[in-house]
């Protein structure tokens, strides 16, 4: 009865020029791993979820990459949204349709855009949640110790007297705090960041749509009965027109009273922006991480590069900059501004 489904429909604008809307980052090696981030992704649960049981929900326009990444996923497994509508939506889908086919279905949500490390503690943890989520009626979150006040995370505080089995009961999940309160969180003790994967049984997910977003649940319950039939295209197609956006963190999460928390301490990182990936990278003596071979730095410190382009680059006298040649874009920006990347990349869509 297990299943997980990945969500790979993020645009990643923060890693723009790199990860760009018609190539995000999801189906990029951004670390030279050999993988792509969701090959990573595939390869973390085929090693304990049944091939058959592995589904990908991403925009229509990616399909075909999908299906080129990962050729060992059956077509009908690719499920495809005709707009981006955030997470929610896509859980509610997926949810929706793996309830219908299987009534027991009980499945892990992830992500398909972070680095995990030990994988054998990984499987460990996503089977102890699997199995708690299958005998309980409980939302179950893998929760990351946190190092630095991050406001692109979500914050889960727990009751560390209340465990079963490893198993905590979650008294407060905020999602994305403003940096002061991230900061309180830090110095209160007794938070950890949302890894973004979640354990659930379809048929409990789908109900909390029922109790917290009742006009997004009457949007999949008209038309249940289309799904896993020819029909479901031009369902999905309506029920996305009305569909609003945002995620499940904000819709489900942040709401739900019966919010479970396994902490984990399996090596994670979210590959959300430059900075997360200049940690991974190789660094010289200056703290410079640069993959370009044509690049020269000279008296510049903690500047990350990345560029595959020929052109020769002399990089002088600078300090903690961003700096990324693509074929289309060069970007240089300050690397304590990477959130703002965000709103360079609309910028760049205003004047195109
Ligand atoms: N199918 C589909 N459709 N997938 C989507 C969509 C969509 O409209 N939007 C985003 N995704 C995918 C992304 O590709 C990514 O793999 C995943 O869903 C999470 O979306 P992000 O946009 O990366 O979320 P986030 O990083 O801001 O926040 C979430 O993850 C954090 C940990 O990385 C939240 O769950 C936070 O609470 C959490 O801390
Ligand atoms: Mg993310």
């Amino acid at each position: 009865n297990n299943y997980v489904a990945i969500m790979a429909g993020g645009v990643g604008s923060r890693f723009w020029p790199m990860s760009k809307t018609s190539y995000p980052k999801q189906f990029l090696d951004i670390l030279n791993t050999g993988r792509t981030l969701i090959q990573s992704t595939y390869d973390r649960f085929s090693t304990f979820i049944p091939e058959e049981n592995i589904f990908v929900v991403t925009s229509a326009e990616y399909v075909e990459i999908v299906k080129a990444q990962l050729p060992q996923l059956p077509e009908e497994n690719i499920v495809a949204e005709p707009e981006r509508k955030n997470t929610a939506a896509c859980v509610a889908y997926i949810s929706f349709k793996l309830k219908k086919m299987n009534p027991n279905a009980n499945m892990i949500v992830a992500p398909s855009d972070h680095l995990i490390g030990d994988l054998e503690l990984f499987t460990e943890t996503c089977k102890k949640a699997l199995d708690y989520t299958a005998n309980h009626f409980a939302f179950v979150t893998l929760g990351i110790k946190p190092n630095h006040p991050n406001t692109g995370y979500g914050y889960i505080q727990f009751d560390q007297e209340k465990s079963e089995s490893g198993v905590f009961k979650v008294n407060r999940f905020t999602e994305k705090p403003d940096l002061a309160t991230a900061k309180e969180f830090l110095s209160e003790g007794n938070y950890l960041w949302n890894s973004g994967i979640f354990i659930w049984k379809a048929e409990d997910i789908v109900g909390a749509f029922w109790e917290h977003f009742q006009f997004m649940y009457d949007l999949f319950q008209e038309k249940n009965a289309d799904l896993n039939t020819p029909k479901e295209a031009d369902a999905i197609l309506e029920i996305y027109e009305k569909c609003p956006s945002t995620s499940i963190d904000y819709a489900i999460m942040e709401k739900a009273n019966n919010v479970f928390l396994i902490p984990s301490d399996f090596t994670w990182n979210d590959l959300g922006t430059w900075n997360s990936a200049y940690d991974n990278f190789q660094k010289d003596e200056e703290m410079n991480a640069s993959n370009s071979k044509s690049t020269i730095l000279v008296d510049s410190k903690g500047c990350l590069v990345h560029s595959n382009e020929q052109k020769l680059m002399v990089i002088g006298g600078l300090e903690d900059l961003i700096i990324v040649n693509t074929p289309e874009a060069l970007l240089i920006c300050k690397k304590e501004n990477e959130q703002q990347i965000k709103e360079y990349v609309a910028k760049v869509k205003e004047v195109k």
